[in-house]
């Protein structure tokens, strides 16, 4: 189990809480499990995950002191080298999200580039809290179904 901890940001209570739901008969029915286990945690907490992600680009991205999964995803897009003028971009962008929704901007970066994050925020800024909770944790589900993937490609190899 603790080889899942890490599959949510820095909540291992979420591989924790799917654990009770074992035995699983396939990967995609523990994928499922993880899943579930996440929206049926209480709201507070689901929060608490969301804040858990550092800023794309963002201080502590730039000191090293994000997660091993984090920096890679963030390096896939390019947010490791961004031009001056890039990362005021990303700057102004998290300073944004945060200001209005009071959490930080959660992207699957995986499926994007720096320049369709950066797209894909300015449309998500129109967006009610609510609205943005909820896209917030289905970007969460598809970045861990990823981490999930790698994992067990890993250990086939
Ligand atoms: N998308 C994929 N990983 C991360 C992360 O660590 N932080 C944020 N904000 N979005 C992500």
């Amino acid at each position: 189990m603790k080889r899942y901890g890490h599959l949510f940001e820095h909540s291992p209570w979420v591989a924790e809480e799917a654990w009770r739901a074992r035995p699983f008969g396939s990967v995609e029915e523990m994928w499922r499990a993880f899943e579930d286990a996440m929206y049926s945690a209480p709201w507070e907490r689901r929060l608490d995950l969301i804040r858990a992600h550092p800023d794309l680009a963002g201080k502590a991205a730039v000191a090293g002191e994000i997660s091993p999964e984090s920096r890679r995803e963030q390096a896939s897009a390019g947010l490791d080298s961004l031009s001056p003028g890039e990362y005021e971009a990303f700057t102004r962008m998290n300073r944004e999200y945060r200001e209005k929704f009071g959490l930080p901007m959660v992207v699957c970066v995986r499926e994007h580039t720096k320049e369709s994050i950066l797209r894909n925020v300015e449309s998500r800024l129109g967006n009610s809290r609510e609205e943005e909770i909820r896209t917030a944790l289905a970007e969460i589900s598809k970045i861990s179904r990823y981490r999930l993937l790698n994992l067990i490609e890993g250990e086939r190899r």
